[in-house]
């Protein structure tokens, strides 16, 4: 494990740019591997998360490699066309990833073993294996419904209905995609909208989808066409520096290319709300996706309620909403937010737990968490849990602690932000690796 530290920073300043979204990352690689013909993809997130999604689907049959310009190609084998692979699946530390290829194999004739990391083997699956049981796949696993599970997919789908009984976009994309090689129409109801990145990325590979208020219809045996995708900046990714920027006085920062789809922005409009100065720039849309270029300035911020019904929009943040809330005037109240703890890790005791140690102000409840004005005294080191989110935002939080706050992990930041270090420090932030 690689030990990382962030001392009290100068301003940050700078343009840059952080890496593609995860959660188009993912589902451009799998729609590449069900259209017919050479698909290329720029921008992929080129972390650990995304890597094994594209090495689970050249398993699956697809021909999926990065050429000398940076661009991926993915050659796909159509939708039906994917083949029994020799080996069990390892999805890593990917929650989305091992959901969404449940759901895509499940309407195939192939049987397919996915395994994971001791993150990943202890989260919820039945979550998916419950809508994609009605297609007709059977599973084979524990009672618990945690992984390693062998998907037995059916060569006789049928087309199901289904509320979501959770809102979550990655339920949402299982069903979705076991949909597209189910004939018929399969329909989702979703009554809190979750984010629709499926459900455009459908629709841009040629896929119509149908959105009738809360119920979202795909039909299956649709003809993907092969396309160029442009997978702009990870809004999530983003939120660290757009925090480090607000909390380091003097700092003015540009991010370019963010992906702005307003599934994903609850935390830049909560962290405008607690007084952030935050300014969207040339906003456009590329591959049927929001974007813009996003400018912040040093904050004084002031706490506020996030009103729970914005869960789903920054449900990745909340950690480091954190980190903004223990530098804001008064009390952040994070409330209806229990689906944090079957994350990569429980990150509301997770949290709560190393905010602790930090000298930050934190009250637990069942459901989230209060965090009111801190000094944020540091020295600890936190337990990342094999948790991304987690170790990143302690890091921020580092940039404004009277002593160092370290990591006991850093490595698990490849999931997702590669590059993560180098780039903070590149704008004037202190990390650095422990021994
Ligand atoms: C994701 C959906 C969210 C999110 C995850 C990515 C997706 O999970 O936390 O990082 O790409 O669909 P849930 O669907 O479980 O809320």
């Amino acid at each position: 494990m690689t030990k990382l530290s962030s001392s009290f920073a100068a301003p940050l300043r700078g343009n840059i740019t952080v890496p593609g979204d995860k959660s188009i990352s993912h589902r451009s690689l799998i729609m590449g591997t069900l259209a017919v013909g050479e698909s290329t993809i720029s921008g992929l997130l080129e972390g650990e998360d995304v890597l094994g999604t594209a090495s689970a689907l050249r398993a699956l049959g697809a021909d999926i490699y990065k050429d000398d310009n940076g661009t991926w190609h993915v050659h796909g084998v159509g939708i039906g066309g994917l083949k029994q692979p020799t080996e069990p699946l390892y999805m890593g530390n990917s929650g989305t990833g091992v959901r969404l290829m449940m759901g895509l194999v499940a309407t195939h004739p192939i049987s397919v073993s996915f395994t994971g990391d001791d993150s990943l083997t202890s989260r919820p699956m039945k979550r998916v294996t419950i809508p994609l049981e009605q297609f007709g796949a059977t599973f084979e696993g524990n009672d618990k419904g945690t992984l390693p599970i062998t998907v037995i997919g059916t060569d006789n789908p049928l087309p199901i209905t289904y509320e979501l009984p959770v809102a979550s976009a990655q339920v949402k994309s299982a069903v979705m995609l076991a949909g597209l090689n189910t004939p018929g129409r399969t329909t989702v109801i979703e009554k809190i909208p979750t984010r629709d990145h499926s459900e455009r990325i459908f629709n841009y590979f040629g896929v119509p989808v149908e959105q009738d208020g809360d119920q979202i219809h795909v039909t299956g045996h649709a003809e993907l066409k092969a396309k160029t995708m442009a997978v702009p900046a990870d809004p999530s990714s983003a939120s660290f520096l757009i925090v480090a920027a607000l909390i380091c006085e003097g700092s003015d920062i540009s991010i370019k290319n963010v992906g702005i789809n307003p599934a994903r922005t609850g935390l830049y409009t909560t962290l405008m709300e607690m007084g952030g100065d935050i300014t969207l720039e040339n906003e456009r849309q590329e591959c049927g996706e929001d974007v813009a270029d996003i400018r912040v300035k040093y904050s004084k911020l002031k706490g506020i309620k996030v009103p729970h019904e914005r869960a789903p929009s920054m449900i990745d943040e909340y950690p480091i909403l954190c980190a903004a809330a223990a530098c804001a005037s008064g009390e952040t109240i994070m409330r209806g937010i229990e689906e944090l703890r079957v994350k990569e890790s429980d990150r509301i005791s997770v949290m709560v737990e190393g905010l602790k140690s930090s000298g930050v102000n934190i009250t637990e409840h069942k459901d989230g968490m209060t965090v009111s004005n801190s000094t944020i005294k540091g020295g600890a080191i936190i337990k990342t849990e094999l948790d991304h989110r987690i170790a990143m935002s302690f890091l921020i939080l580092g940039l404004r602690s009277e002593k160092p706050i370290t990591v006991d992990d850093g490595s698990v930041i490849e999931t997702s932000f590669p590059g993560f270090v180098d780039l903070l420090n590149s704008i004037g932030a202190k990390l650095c690796p422990i021994s």
